[in-house]
């Protein structure tokens, strides 16, 4: 078992391992927090690991609550969280009764943004149950709903008292879900750790393995980057930005995908176009490109070429700079391990490297 301390407005841990989820009781009396608690979960997560947590915090002492809401991105709307206030009235939920977000990135900024929010805020846990949620979204303290059909546009910053971390949930997820984490890890290692990439090189079977020891560790040292760049940049006014490394052209592709693309399909193509732009900017060596590509290859997570609509990724990047008054930010890598932020990439050069995905055979 492995332990992050964040050190930000308000401080907590993140605690990682196998088996976590059952002593959940546990961390929340160390964290102050006892009597009640209120789950927000979703009929997957439910499931596969409701009984579990709820079996641990009877047997701790806690009265605890369900709270169930749909599958899917397309629950983080303010209207789904409207609906969980109803709930949290109704089951009496005070001002310091804790929400536990069980499940992956949208049940957890979702809940959180319920938790920011209900009664002026009341106290959060993360329990997340995706290997994208473990490394990124649970940590950090941004909580959100989608609105007007953009991602995220309504939020806040709210820090858990507590994020668990059960390595041990990661073995039911369908592989493509691991693949979004994948591509999130792959990221944290070159933007901030090029030692963590090279343990990545040499552990990656393992890990596609699910053995426990590597997927704690890749967690672990995951979360430790993000906890270092989020407690120099908390309100995400700088150096934040850099976590998102491959996510220029990857949003981009999932628009022109119409979603049909895995996030971490769509940014594992994101981070090698900002790799080969870096390249051709005479910036990133040609070995550390090769070595960044061969690595994402190995790992899965390059797609077919053919599925590639080049014109529509341009356009999307296009319509992305004119919402952003003709500024687009790259995060581009100097080695791995080591990026810089610019607004200065050539739309032709962007093209460039693009085409050159539908040539490669
Ligand atoms: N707050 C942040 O800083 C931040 C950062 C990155 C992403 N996000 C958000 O995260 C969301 C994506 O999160 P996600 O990738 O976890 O998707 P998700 O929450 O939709 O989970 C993916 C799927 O896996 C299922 N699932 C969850 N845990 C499982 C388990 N242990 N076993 C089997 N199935 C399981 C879910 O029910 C869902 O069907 C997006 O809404 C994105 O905007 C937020
Ligand atoms: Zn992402």
């Amino acid at each position: 078992m492995k332990k992050v301390r964040l050190r930000l407005s308000s401080s907590y841990d993140v605690h990682i391992g196998p088996g976590m989820l059952t002593q959940t009781g546990h961390w929340l009396m160390e964290s102050g927090l006892s009597d009640r608690a209120v789950i927000i979960t979703n009929p997957i997560v439910k499931e596969l690991y409701g009984e579990a947590l709820e079996q641990n915090l009877a047997r701790e002492g806690f009265e605890a609550v369900t709270l169930q809401v749909p599958d899917g991105e397309e629950q983080k709307s303010l209207d789904t969280a409207t609906s969980l206030y109803h709930e949290l009235s109704k089951c009496y939920a005070e001002r310091t009764t804790p929400i536990i977000a069980l499940g992956g990135g949208v049940i957890g900024d979702l809940a959180g943004f319920v938790a920011a929010t209900y009664l002026r805020g009341v106290p959060l846990v993360q329990i997340p149950t995706t290997l994208l949620a473990q490394v990124d979204s649970s940590i950090g303290g941004k909580v959100a709903v989608n609105h007007d059909q953009l991602k995220n546009k309504i939020g806040a910053f709210y820090q858990p008292k507590l994020v668990i971390s059960d390595i041990s949930t990661l073995k039911t997820l369908p592989d493509k879900e691991f693949a979004n984490g994948l591509a999130e890890v792959i990221k944290s290692a070159v933007v901030w750790d090029r030692e963590f990439f090279t343990y990545l090189e040499m552990n990656l079977d393992s890990l596609k393995a699910l053995s426990d020891r590597e997927l704690e560790e890749a967690v672990f040292r995951s979360v430790k980057i993000k906890a270092e760049v989020v407690e120099k940049d908390e309100k995400d006014l700088g150096l934040r930005s850099i976590l998102n490394y491959g996510h220029t052209i990857g949003h981009a592709i999932e628009t022109a995908a119409d979603f049909g693309i895995g996030h971490g399909e769509a940014i594992a193509i994101g981070m090698i176009a900002a790799a080969r732009i870096s390249n051709r900017m005479g910036i990133l060596d040609i070995k550390e490109l090769n070595r960044l590509t061969d690595f994402i290859r190995r790992a899965d997570l390059m797609i077919e070429t053919p599925r590639l609509a080049l014109e529509r990724i341009i356009q999307a990047v296009r319509h992305d700079k004119k919402v952003m008054a003709g500024k687009i930010r790259f995060v581009l890598p100097k080695a791995i391990g080591d990026v810089f932020i610019t607004d200065k990439v050539e739309p032709s050069l962007m093209e460039q490297v693009l085409v050159g995905f539908n040539e490669e055979s």
